[in-house]
């Protein structure tokens, strides 16, 4: 898609690994399983990230599908891709429970791609898995087993005070050795303004709230309340750093707030322009993903992010499968209302 030429073969069999019988599958039956992962039940959601050191990485997130344990595609291939699989083992009982399990998702996994380097894997454990009520109580035992306890209390102080509008919704690790290999917590916030995300920053040295108002305001085209799909914060914990987080990002759903992807686009151009970044990048994506006409539609622009901290900062845009569904257009705005 944006520069793998050489290692294209051994991608796409990553890939096709982790869809499992789905990516055998026509897009002309029928999906068999109903993914959370893009709006039209697919399970795969491309992301395009742009870091400030230049550096480009293209990202597949994606969800097995009709396997017997959602950890098979791990262990299938661990050895092959060096992957480090003690900090999920520290936490599997309490994410991947044998008991009923309820939320949106079990175990999802994202694939990462540099040029020139090897696949990185991540995956993504389901905060409420065992329902709200234990959402918390998860989270907190979680981080405690991959000793940073101390980072649960702050981020309940700055992220989750507004009762049951905040709420963990992805516990994510990377599976890798590197010292820079991250635990992430993200909370999504129901009804937000920009505020409670710059509050949500405020705990991480090196943010900017003037650029997460600047960020939502451009591509959200309000300050807030975001009553669409929720805004979601997240954190990175890095080895080494103690139990501060290192980084923040902010999401934002913008598919809830444009009326087609022809201002979606428009919009994360804008942004892309801002910060420096070469936005032909974003429109070779969207080429790949995509040949409709962006204004017949909504949602292939699922989310963009704003990544900022010690660790990087950059600005990452989501690309939806819409393998079998393209949701029609928004209302265009009356008299410049729209909502
Ligand atoms: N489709 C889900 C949602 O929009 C999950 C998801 C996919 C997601 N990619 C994401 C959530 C990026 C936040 C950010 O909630």
């Amino acid at each position: 898609m944006v520069g793998f030429d050489d290692a294209r073969g051994r991608h796409l069999d990553l890939l096709r690994g982790l869809l499992g019988r789905h990516g055998d599958k026509s897009i002309s039956e029928r999906p068999s399983f109903l993914s959370n992962v893009a709006d039209d039940t697919s399970p795969i959601e491309f992301s395009v990230a742009f870091d400030a050191t230049g550096e480009c990485v293209v990202r597949v997130l994606g969800e097995t599908v009709g396997a017997g344990s959602p950890r098979e595609f791990l262990d299938r291939v661990a050895g092959e891709y060096g992957l480090v699989t003690d900090r999920l083992d520290a936490v599997a009982d309490l994410f991947l429970p044998h008991e009923e399990r309820q939320g949106p998702f079990t175990l999802w996994y994202s694939l990462i791609f540099r040029p020139g380097r090897e696949p990185k894997i991540k995956v993504y454990l389901n905060p409420q898995i065992s329902g709200p009520t234990m959402a918390d109580s998860l989270v907190s035992e979680g981080l405690r087993r991959l000793n940073i306890a101390g980072a649960f209390d702050p981020m309940i102080e700055h992220a989750l005070g507004r009762g049951e509008r905040d709420n963990f919704s992805f516990f994510a690790l990377d599976l890798d050795d590197d010292p820079l290999s991250r635990v992430k917590v993200y909370v999504s916030h129901d009804a937000a303004d920009s505020a409670d995300a710059e509050r949500a920053a405020e705990l991480v040295a090196g943010t900017d709230p003037l650029l997460i108002r600047e960020f939502l305001a451009v591509l959200g085209g309000r300050k807030g309340p975001f009553d669409g799909r929720p805004l979601v914060s997240s954190y990175s914990f890095v080895e080494g750093s103690g139990e501060r987080p290192a980084n923040y990002s902010v999401y934002l759903p913008i598919r809830s707030y444009v009326p087609d992807d022809d201002v979606a686009r428009a919009r994360v151009h804008a942004v892309l322009a801002q910060y420096g970044f070469d936005r032909t990048r974003m429109d070779k994506a969207l080429a790949a993903v995509s040949r409709r006409p962006l204004h017949d539609g909504v949602g292939l622009i699922s989310h963009v992010a704003l990544r900022m901290g010690e660790f990087g900062s950059g600005i990452t845009v989501y690309l939806s499968s819409e393998a079998y569904r393209v949701m029609p257009p928004h209302k265009r705005p009356v008299l410049g209302l729209f909502s």
